[in-house]
């Protein structure tokens, strides 16, 4: 079977990553899926930010969990890239146009510690609130543990970057090792979730070891590939 084509912060590479834009194209690209990173503004709102500061993501400077929703909204992000200019995006409309499609949204939570478990709680809160299918994923083997606890019923994925260990803790329902990693274990692959999938000749691999879900920059070409392999 074919992997499921996950467009990694939208559809990244010809749209400005997180915003709406990035999203519609992906959706138009025929994706199955969209994944986004969150982060905690200073007034409690999750939003769809990558990087700890807003500095290369937008015109503004500083840090995303110093500044209230309203801060933020004054800042552009979608003109770094070439866009059209671009409010920041909120985990809440993100979860109603994947609700409104009917996609899969893979919520990756940022900052595991710094806010002894806040932004699990409060991801849990808004999925709630949409009639979504929702994946939670972390790098963090104690932010999936938390989210776990709170939503049983929400897949999850554990992120693997540095080592891809043999098993993975029960609370995990899926490995999301890196394509590197995939790379490194010949005999890997099979159900797992991998990022980041844009080279072609991953994309042949991905498709070779059986791996679920591939997160790509570019749905419409990874797609392709798949479908010509
Ligand atoms: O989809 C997982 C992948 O996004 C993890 O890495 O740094 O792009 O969030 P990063
Ligand atoms: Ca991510």
């Amino acid at each position: 079977m074919s992997p499921e084509v996950v467009a990694h912060r939208g559809a990244s590479t010809l749209r400005p990553e997180h915003t709406l834009a990035a999203y519609e194209l992906a959706l138009r690209q025929g994706a199955d899926g969209l994944e986004c990173d969150v982060r905690l503004t200073k007034d409690g709102h999750l939003v769809c930010v990558h990087d700890r500061r807003i500095d290369r993501t937008s015109g503004g400077v500083g840090e995303v969990s110093a500044m209230t929703l309203d801060e933020l909204r004054r800042h552009d992000f979608g003109s770094w890239h070439g866009g059209e200019p671009a409010e920041v995006l909120t985990l809440d409309a993100l979860l109603g146009l994947a609700a409104d499609h009917g996609k899969r949204l893979f919520v990756e939570t940022k900052h595991p510690v710094r806010f002894g478990g806040l932004v699990e709680r409060r991801l849990a809160e808004e999925l709630g609130r949409h009639r979504v299918d929702a994946v939670m994923m972390s790098f963090s083997v104690f932010a999936v543990h938390r989210f776990k606890k709170l939503k049983p019923e929400v897949p999850t994925v554990l992120l693997y970057d540095r080592l891809w260990p043999r098993t993975k803790p029960h609370f995990a329902d899926y490995a999301g090792p890196g394509v590197h990693l995939l790379r490194r274990h010949p005999d890997r692959g099979q159900g797992v979730y991998t990022w980041t999938v844009d080279d072609p000749a991953d994309i042949a691999l991905c498709r070779e070891r059986g791996v679920r879900f591939v997160a790509t920059n570019n749905p419409e070409e990874t797609r392709g590939r798949l479908a010509d392999n």
